[in-house]
């Protein structure tokens, strides 16, 4: 993905003491990584990552200005804190390599959507404090939507370490494990709902004369300002809907063509859906 300007609200101060490894810098990992150097949040010279090919290493590590090898093990023996950011059948095995650098001070943050902190924590062999999240894309840009939750052996500066980090990146909460996969199906897979959605409303835009960038603004606007309206108003979405919905105006004969068309209904069975994929992903 092309690196994109990240803005941040506000520049938290480094981390200059806490050493990092990326583990898995793929999509999710990387855009945590490019937006934890893009707010200054670690020094580069303590951020060491990993992917799978050795050329792509070479190329990420020219890219983004930080050490990226191969080396999992290397990379978390030079770590205090270890993010695991591969894909979820692939959690086991990763750990299982980098087990001889894992031990009680060291704090695993693992994105990998379905993997339980029970598991990680079992596979390590040691009381390893594990924290789980899951984030989503828009952290590239400070948006990000995670949820966190603790396993056994977190302690509360740690946890806090983990939310300081996710903060600089978008809205965090922390939830009780038992909800990770619901909001896997909601907010980890939730941007590529929304983008479906924007891209149908910029083809309907099209579709009632209006230029294509002209209606791809407008529509993905849109979006962005209802979401804003929903978070920092704090109305219920339904009296902001009400808002806009002149009696015999024409947002209600819209409205009534949504409710036809079961969106409501289809966007719930989609989180359905979803949620119910991710609990099943760490089994492969
Ligand atoms: N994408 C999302 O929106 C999103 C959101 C929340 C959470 N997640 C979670 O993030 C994790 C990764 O998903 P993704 O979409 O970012 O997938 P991805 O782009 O395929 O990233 C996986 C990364 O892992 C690397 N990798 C593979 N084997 C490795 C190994 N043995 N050692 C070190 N690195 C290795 C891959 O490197 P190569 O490319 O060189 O093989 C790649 O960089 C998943 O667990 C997913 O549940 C993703």
């Amino acid at each position: 993905m092309a690196e994109i300007a990240v803005e941040a609200t506000e520049v938290p101060a480094q981390l200059p003491r806490v050493r990092v490894a990326v583990l898995g810098a793929g999509k999710m990992g990387g855009i945590l990584l490019q937006a934890f150097l893009k707010q200054n949040l670690f020094a580069p010279d303590n951020i060491h990552a990993t992917v799978g090919h050795a050329e792509k290493a070479q190329a990420l590590s020219i890219q983004w200005g930080v050490d990226v090898s191969t080396d999992n093990l290397a990379a978390a023996s030079k770590a205090d804190l270890i993010l695991l950011g591969v894909k979820p059948f692939q959690v086991p095995d990763l750990l299982a390599e980098i087990r001889p650098a894992l031990s009680k001070d060291k704090t695993i943050i693992s994105i990998a959507a379905s993997v339980k902190t029970r598991s990680i924590e079992e596979t390590s062999g040691v009381d390893l404090a594990v924290i789980r999240a899951m984030p989503n894309t828009p952290s590239m840009l400070g948006a990000g939507a995670a949820a966190l939750c603790r396993g056994r052996f977190v302690s509360a500066a740690q946890m806090e370490l983990a939310e300081r980090i996710f903060e600089t990146v978008g809205r965090t909460v922390t939830v009780d494990e038992k909800h990770m996969d619901a909001v896997t199906g909601l907010s980890g897979s939730g941007p590529a709902y929304i983008y479906i959605i924007i891209e149908a409303l910029a083809e309907a835009g099209v579709k009632v004369g209006l230029p294509r960038d002209i209606a791809t603004q407008l529509a993905a606007q849109t979006a962005f300002g209802a979401a804003k309206m929903v978070l920092e108003t704090g109305y219920h979405p339904a009296l902001l809907k009400d808002a806009v919905t002149t009696p015999a105006g024409c947002t209600i004969d819209g409205i009534l063509e949504l409710e036809e068309g079961g969106l409501r209904v289809t966007l719930i069975k989609a989180v359905m859906r979803a949620t119910e994929r991710a609990k099943q992903l760490a089994a492969g």
